[in-house]
């Protein structure tokens, strides 16, 4: 459903971190696809939306943007997928954005408890915050609503470095074997940074010296910015279309995953310029704090990104992705929308390929 809120015209109700404004497609090389080809989705059926999926106890777990986000289980990727439950009996206890439906949820597991990472944002602005809620349950039922992990825009720690200039949205943990614990977060603006937490995962390590890495941003901006941006909502210096970072581990590289493009308020009559859509990029480091640099030798923190899965035949704007192991091997899972059925919100499906890597690279399989 589109709103039109003043500034922008918005894809909100389900919303995700989409940045949903109306942007002028426009001849940009860096934003061509290089005619590359692309197995199909594996198709599960199942409408989601920034799934994060997590395999426990032999059932997979698939957490979505929804109210107070959803959680379904299947015995496989491929599914049936049943809804279960929520992950909150409530809106979050965060003040800010979409309480009632958090977006971008990203769950990870240590020693027997679950941390489920979410996002309170208004689409098209940066007055955001990373919330975190816990349950010894990867299912429904059990968990607490611990609130604030960082935040952007206003509110207390906002107006420190990098929070002053990012926007506190599609946050997702790094646990390293040795116990250290890294979280990525951003999208638009100034791109992706990670913090490492505190021993509790409830907190960066220090609430006043965040000693976040700068690790992937868009330098071109994807269209003008909208005449009535400020350093809140919009962005004066127009839409850096980077976002949904995930980093997954396959020894000897850490793999900073993101989305780059359009993701939403996609409109059949006027869509973006062949390659401004969604798409899924990767860079690699040894080091998880980066520098990461992709496939070119282009570091993410200046526009690099070598791209793993993007649209082809009805697959459309894939993105929101994460990385799962099942039996040794590496499965993509990402939303898409499929193009002969419908390019709405909340009809995007999806979808997943496992990895194979070549040098040290993923590459999307059938
Ligand atoms: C992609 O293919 C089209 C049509 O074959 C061609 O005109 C274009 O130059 C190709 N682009 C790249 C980046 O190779
Ligand atoms: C962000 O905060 C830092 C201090 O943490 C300051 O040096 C910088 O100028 C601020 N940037 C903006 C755009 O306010
Ligand atoms: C774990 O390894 C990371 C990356 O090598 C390092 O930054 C961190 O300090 C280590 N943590 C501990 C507790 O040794
Ligand atoms: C704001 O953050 C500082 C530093 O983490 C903390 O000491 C203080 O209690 C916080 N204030 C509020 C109102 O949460
Ligand atoms: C898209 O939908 C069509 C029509 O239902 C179906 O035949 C096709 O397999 C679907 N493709 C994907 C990738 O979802």
């Amino acid at each position: 459903m589109l709103l039109r809120l003043g500034l922008f015209s918005l894809a909100l109700v389900t919303s995700s971190h989409c940045f949903g404004t109306h942007i002028e497609p426009r001849p940009n090389l860096l934003w061509i696809n290089a005619n590359q080809t692309f197995p199909p989705s594996r198709q599960t059926h199942q409408h989601t939306h920034d799934p994060s999926i997590i395999l426990a106890h032999d059932t997979f777990y698939l957490y979505n943007v929804g109210e107070h986000i959803v959680i379904h289980t299947a015995p496989s990727l491929a599914g049936p997928w049943t809804r279960v439950g929520t992950v909150l009996d409530a809106n979050s206890v965060i003040p800010k954005g979409d309480r009632a439906a958090p977006w971008a949820p990203t769950v990870v597991s240590l020693d027997g408890t679950y941390y489920c990472y979410y996002s309170v944002s208004k689409a098209g602005c940066r007055d955001s915050a990373v919330g975190v809620a816990t349950s010894k349950s990867p299912g429904p039922g059990s968990w607490v609503d611990h609130g604030i992990v960082i935040q952007t825009g206003t509110g207390n720690g906002s107006e420190i470095a990098p929070y002053n200039v990012s926007n506190a949205i599609d946050p997702a943990t790094l646990i390293l074997a040795n116990g250290s614990s890294f979280m990525t977060f951003g999208s638009y603006w100034t791109g992706i940074y990670q913090i490492p937490l505190s021993k509790t995962l409830l907190s960066p390590a220090s609430t006043t010296h965040p000693a976040a890495q700068h690790l992937a941003y868009e330098p071109k901006a994807q269209g003008p910015p909208n005449p009535q941006a400020d350093s809140i909502c919009g962005d004066p210096t127009g839409p850096h279309a980077i976002e949904g970072a995930y980093t997954s581990y396959r020894d000897p590289y850490y793999y900073l995953w993101f989305s780059r493009g359009r993701c939403c308020d996609l409109d059949r009559g006027a869509l973006p310029a062949e390659g401004a859509e969604y798409s899924i990029r990767v860079g690699r480091s040894e080091d998880p704090q980066g520098p990461y640099f992709d496939k070119a030798g282009h570091d993410l923190v200046d526009g690099g990104g070598t791209i793993i899965y993007g649209s082809n035949a009805q697959t459309y704007a894939p993105g929101g992705q994460g990385v799962v192991q099942v039996d040794g091997t590496d499965y993509l899972y990402y939303h898409y929308q499929n193009k002969s059925v419908s390019l709405s919100f909340s009809d995007a499906l999806l979808g997943f390929n496992p990895l194979k890597y070549v040098n040290g690279w993923p590459v999307a399989q059938a």
